[in-house]
């Protein structure tokens, strides 16, 4: 031990080791093309720090994988430097006693000034900031092909009501209407909006968030389900366990029409080289022009016996929240700042529209937190719901079943 140390010393003073750089080992599910590309900007600028970025991806779109892998990793002792997690589950894990504090850094940084308070307090256990946030991904987005509705004679749908008459088009001039991936994750990603489309944001917040039972149970639920239901008659045969962003490739391929599905699908479009409004549209999924389904990324810090491991977290910390890394990342990821303070100068329309439709539906009521990631209720509620949700999508169950189902998985705890 202690001629490690010597040998560490004489090292230093050759200029052969910095005494500085501290390894930041980072867990995260970014491993598709607009996911990487957004990841590697944050390596890069670890690494500007002089810290040696250790990478820890779990491929898995929507987190579940790396969920299994972080609390396995953390039970055995050697949780990461950071890891990917957010929404209640922030405070989850501060209730475990397991993460480090980050209030220094976020007194020097200032995060209180530059963060929405409702942010603020979802990055904090008792009062003490634990988590540092990414971004502001918004979910409810329909990603369209403008040349197969055009070539299908179909309008794009502004309601649900009007969905499955286009899709119908689209289906007959030989098209895939809607691009899908068959995986948990992503049905319940279709159906929060669905259920935003069809009961507005008043509904989805008293259903979905509050779990209020009445809600749950309501007609307005089953006509959701039986929306949900008429989306599944529009994927392709091949859809089961399909990766989303090759089902977001098919939309630029022009295979497929549409995609429901959050703006991290911006990125796979940003990352082929196609321009918003002129080879692909965003706009809002049908009924939800006045709502807005937040997801906000974030890393939480682990506790390390590493002497240096305090430098490291800080460096990622500030290295997360300064303008250069908001705007570089974002613009890879799709998503938008969610720290103030940053131009959204060489941001595109849909960004641009993201960020509007954020500061007004905070004003309207209309911003409500995604369930299906993992925003609006403990992991465990989620997970029960979601299963309902899927198992739906996947048989014929009737929607009087399906909202029975769900109104008892909201009681999981
Ligand atoms: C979300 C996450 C996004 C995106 C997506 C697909 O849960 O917030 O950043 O990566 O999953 O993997």
């Amino acid at each position: 031990m202690i001629k490690l140390k010597r040998v560490a010393v004489a090292l230093a003073a050759l200029g052969m080791i910095s005494a500085q750089a501290a390894e930041v080992e980072v867990l995260h599910w970014w491993t598709s093309g607009g996911e990487a590309k957004s990841a590697a900007e944050l390596k890069r600028m670890i690494e500007a720090k002089g810290d040696k970025w250790k990478d820890f991806a779990v491929a898995g779109g929507g987190g579940e994988n790396a969920m299994t892998v972080l609390k396995s990793r953390v039970v055995s002792g050697k949780a990461p430097t950071a890891a990917q997690v957010k929404g209640p589950s922030i405070q989850e894990w501060g209730a475990e006693g397991t993460l480090a504090s980050l209030d220094s850094v976020a007194k020097a940084g200032e995060w209180d000034k530059l963060l929405p308070g409702v942010v603020a307090n979802v990055m904090k256990y008792k009062g003490s900031y634990v988590a540092v946030p990414v971004n502001v991904h918004r979910v409810n987005w329909m990603w369209v092909n403008p040349e197969v509705f055009k070539k299908a004679g179909a309008d794009v749908p502004k309601t649900w009501a009007d969905f499955p008459a286009a899709a119908e088009k689209i289906q007959k001039a030989g098209f895939i209407a809607v691009a899908h991936g068959g995986q948990p994750w992503q049905d319940f990603t279709v159906f929060e909006s669905v259920v935003l489309g069809v009961g507005g944001a008043q509904f989805y917040n008293d259903a979905l968030v509050k779990l209020d039972q009445k809600a749950l149970t309501s007609p307005t639920m089953e006509k959701a389900f039986d929306t949900f239901r008429t989306v599944r008659k529009y994927i392709d045969k091949d859809a089961a366990n399909r990766d989303w962003n090759l089902a977001t490739a098919m939309v630029i391929n022009g295979k497929a029409a549409m995609q429901f599905m959050g703006d991290w699908a911006k990125g796979e479009f940003t990352a082929a080289g196609k321009v918003p409004g002129k080879d692909y549209l965003c706009l809002a999924a049908p009924g939800t022009d006045k709502s807005f389904t937040f997801n906000i990324d974030s890393f939480i810090v682990f506790k390390q016996s590493a002497a240096d491991a305090a430098k490291g977290q800080a460096d990622f910390a500030n290295a997360v929240m300064s303008p250069e890394f908001q705007e570089v990342f974002n613009l890879n990821k799709g998503s938008i700042p969610v720290r103030s303070g940053v131009s959204l100068a060489k941001f595109d329309d849909c960004a641009k529209l993201s960020a509007k439709d954020f500061a007004d539906t905070a004003k309207s009521g209309g911003l409500v937190p995604s369930i299906a990631h993992q925003m609006a209720v403990p992991a465990a509620t989620t997970g029960a719901i979601q299963d309902v949700v899927t198992s739906f999508f996947n048989s014929n169950e009737s929607s009087k079943d399906a909202v029975k189902k769900l109104a008892s998985a909201a009681k999981t705890k």
